[in-house]
């Protein structure tokens, strides 16, 4: 195990009704409110109504900005910057998933920043000024941003789509409650589950040795999370299904499951060239990625796999040959993914080979590899795109 140190300050509230907390909550901030919210699924749902008489009854003063489109772009961070600073904005309140989250933790990250906030995405450095306090209430488990010290943000201009991180940028609190998952579409369930079971493998497929109780957690998370997917693809109502997802999906990314290891990545920065260059959904993109990469690398990590396979995928080791098990493991996701009716090939995301070599060279350029478990080239990751055309 490696030496590690865990800080997570986010407070968690969950449960049912606790949207209803958010205004006593803020007040004691004793800061104006930027209310923060995307597309207009909080309008549809009752959701907005809820939080507006939560934040007067508690007279707590707010302005708001709506809008952030899911992959969140930075003009609309630069707005959100402007109208903070206009407003004299202390406080910001995201409502929604990853992608409102992010562009809250942007918008917070510029406020106080003499430059272009997207310096820091590109320069990874941590900022000696304090940025505004995030705080959100949760619509959709996914991206685990709730309590992540990370935000993405997609640059139009240039179309790249990056991440940043800094524990400055975890939210002081979030409030989860699994009712308001209700209304999710079908496939922004799918979309979501994708997501934190990689988040999952991305700390999971490691070269570190003695991670004993990580391994596990990261093992029966990954059990719990299909087991109640399962449920959810059969009935979106089920609301002990989404307390245990949602669970899982904060878990899956709050970097418990991470520490003490060396975690890999590599999915997480192919599929972000994907994203960024075709617009698709980020859990999408990787459960069309994802099969493809254990395809290529597990060959040379064959006793990680083999872990995989009888510990996640339940399949009994004792009577077939390594590589037949470690096929039938990823076939198994890949089926799984498919029941809940999530792509698996380039083709059903309409992406072509066109990019292939400017995605690979895009997804490489900061290091000039990927990845920890096996490090990936530019070459590599064109081969991993390749595989990902067929199932
Ligand atoms: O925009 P609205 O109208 O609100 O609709 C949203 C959006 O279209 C809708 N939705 C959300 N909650 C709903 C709902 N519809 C009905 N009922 C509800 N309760 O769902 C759509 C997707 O929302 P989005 O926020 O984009 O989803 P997600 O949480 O998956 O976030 C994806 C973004 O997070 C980034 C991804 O790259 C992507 O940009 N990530 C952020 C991470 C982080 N900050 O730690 C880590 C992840 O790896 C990920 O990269
Ligand atoms: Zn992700």
């Amino acid at each position: 195990m490696l030496n590690f140190v865990y800080d997570n300050k986010t407070e968690l509230i969950f449960g049912k009704g606790t949207q209803h907390e958010v205004g006593q909550r803020l007040k004691v901030f004793n800061k104006k409110v930027l209310l923060h919210y995307g597309g207009g699924s909080i309008k549809r749902t009752g959701l907005y109504n809820d939080v507006v008489k939560s934040l007067k009854d508690a007279h707590v003063d707010y302005v708001e900005l709506g809008g952030v489109q899911p992959n969140p772009v930075l003009t609309k961070v630069h707005e959100g910057i402007e109208l903070c600073r206009k407003e004299d904005v202390g406080i910001i309140l995201a409502v929604g998933g990853g992608s409102v989250i992010d562009s809250a933790k942007a918008i917070a990250l510029g406020f106080g920043y003499d430059g272009d906030v997207w310096d820091f995405y590109l320069s990874k450095e941590e900022p000696t000024h304090t940025p505004l306090p995030v705080a959100t209430i949760l619509t959709i488990p996914a991206a685990g941003s709730e309590s992540s010290p990370n935000t993405v943000i997609s640059n139009e201009e240039t179309r790249r789509k990056l991440g940043y991180g800094s524990g400055k940028l975890r939210p002081v609190f979030s409030i989860i409650n699994p009712e308001l998952f209700c209304t999710l579409p079908h496939h922004q369930m799918a979309n979501g589950i994708s997501d934190m079971m990689s988040h999952i493998f991305e700390r999971y497929f490691t070269r570190t040795l003695h991670t004993d109780l990580s391994d596990s957690l990261c093992e029966a998370t990954l059990r719990i999370i299909m087991k109640n997917a399962r449920i959810l693809n059969n009935n979106l109502y089920d609301y002990d299904a989404w307390a245990e997802i949602a669970f899982c999906g904060n878990i899956a990314h709050n970097n418990l499951l991470g520490i003490g290891r060396e975690q890999d990545w590599a999915c997480h920065a192919m599929e972000h060239e994907m994203s960024a260059i075709y617009h698709v959904a980020h859990g999408a993109g990787l459960s069309v990625i994802t099969p493809a990469w254990m395809k290529y690398v597990a060959p040379k990590h064959r006793e990680m796999f083999l872990q995989f396979a009888v510990n996640v995928m339940g399949i009994d080791g004792s009577y077939r040959s390594g590589d037949t098990l470690i096929r039938e493991a990823i076939l198994r996701l890949t089926n799984f993914y498919k029941e809940l009716g999530l792509p698996v090939t380039m083709e059903e995301l309409g992406i072509t080979a066109q990019y292939f070599s400017r995605m690979a060279e895009q997804a490489t350029n900061v290091d000039g590899t990927i990845g920890s478990l096996e490090k990936l080239t530019m070459e590599d990751v064109k081969q991993i795109y390749k595989l990902a055309c067929r199932s």
